[in-house]
């Protein structure tokens, strides 16, 4: 049997281009060869689109956009071609061929990405992905349409509050009812991104502005969250309609909070696994997750997060994140290492899912 044609999209026009790239290359070297012929495909921060032949470690350190390894590439959403269609010639587009593709990898974070945008031009070509369909990405990826759908739920998460940029009238109003009910501290982020982008731990009144104002840099819309004293936890969740959870991970970042040097430049932040929780509190947090990633229509994957409270009052959960980091290093793979699923194994069970969803 010949084996299946997996490509990998890096990059992305996105605010997390470089996460990806980290997760992507990981994934690269992972990938199962025996089984799977990978073609690499990169997206520039422009959002151009490349067959990309060059090594792996360029990905790695963001200078694969090396002219002599680039060919131009589309993604076509016809049922009747569908492929990736390959352009070669002198000006760059002169000859084009049909490259068929069994399944496609998304390893983007963020925008155009991780948010029901690919997925969609996925869905017209009939080609089958890796993780999650169109509107659970694009649900998980605002978190107010999370919040708002895990409440009527009854999943327990951190009280909250939306904000728009014509909000910043008349925030002193806001101020004092978000002060009354949330509390400080309270988290302002932006609705739509990831990778802590955007997000603040804000103290006090003279901080909230200028929070908001960053937030509403990277998004229209805001969310202000009360602010969770708790245990960061993570659990890693896969299938399709019958999910399972792997193990629970600990995080104890060593800034603040767990912001964007934290996650990706510095080293310090130390993980455990399992996490130093109580039995109860673990269960807790797989049944909990498997719930929302139900509840939120997931599938293929999803990394899930939570706290547990340090007063003993139980779990928060935090947010579910769809397009979960795969470096060498990263929660997801690393949990389902833990429960007894490598890496390698790991990344061949999301492309059956992605197969089986399909069929
Ligand atoms: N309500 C909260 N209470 C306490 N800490 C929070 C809260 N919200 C976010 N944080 C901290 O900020 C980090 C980033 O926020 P998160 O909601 O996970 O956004 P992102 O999608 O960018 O990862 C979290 O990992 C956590 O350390
Ligand atoms: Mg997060």
């Amino acid at each position: 049997m010949s084996k299946l044609r997996i490509a990998v999209l890096f990059g992305g026009a996105s605010t997390e281009y470089e996460v990806s790239l980290l997760s992507a290359s990981s994934v690269l070297r992972n990938i199962p060869e025996d089984q799977y012929d990978v073609i690499k495909i990169g997206i520039t921060k422009e959002g151009a689109w490349y067959l990309y032949s060059g090594p792996i470690h360029l990905i790695e350190q963001n200078t694969w956009q090396t002219n002599r390894y680039l060919t131009p590439v589309a993604l076509s959403p016809d049922r009747k071609s569908p492929g990736i269609l390959h352009f070669t010639g002198r000006e760059g587009y002169e000859h084009c061929e049909l490259l068929n593709i069994d399944c496609v990898f998304p390893v983007l974070h963020g925008k155009n990405g991780e948010d029901g945008t690919i997925q969609g031009l996925l869905e017209l070509s009939g080609i089958p992905y890796v993780g999650c369909g169109v509107q659970a990405s694009s649900v998980c990826m605002d978190k107010v349409l999370t919040h708002t759908i895990l409440d009527s739920a009854g999943i327990p998460g951190a009280k909250w509050r939306k904000a728009f940029p014509s909000d910043l009238d008349r925030l002193d109003e806001l101020e004092a009812e978000w002060s009354r009910e949330l509390g400080y501290p309270m988290f302002v982020k932006p609705a739509n991104a990831g990778s802590s982008v955007g997000v603040t731990k804000v103290k006090d009144s003279s901080q909230l502005r200028p929070a908001l104002e960053l937030a509403f840099t990277v998004d229209q819309k805001a969310i202000i969250e009360e602010g969770i004293d708790g245990i960061e936890v993570e659990t890693a969740v896969l299938g399709n309609e019958n999910p399972q959870a792997a193990a629970v991970g600990e995080i104890v970042p060593t800034q603040e909070f767990y912001s964007y040097t934290a996650k990706y430049s510095d080293e310090s932040t130390d993980l455990y696994i399992p996490a130093r929780i109580s039995q109860e509190d673990t269960e807790n947090i797989r049944e909990t997750a498997v719930r929302a990633y139900r509840v939120l229509g997931c599938s293929g994957m999803a990394r899930v997060d939570f706290f547990v409270k340090r007063d003993g009052s139980g779990i928060v959960l935090n947010e579910p994140n769809t397009i979960p980091g795969f470096t060498s290093i990263s929660m997801y793979p690393k949990l389902w290492e833990y429960s007894g699923l490598p890496y390698p194994q790991l990344l061949d069970r999301l492309i059956q899912l992605a197969l089986e969803r399909k069929r």
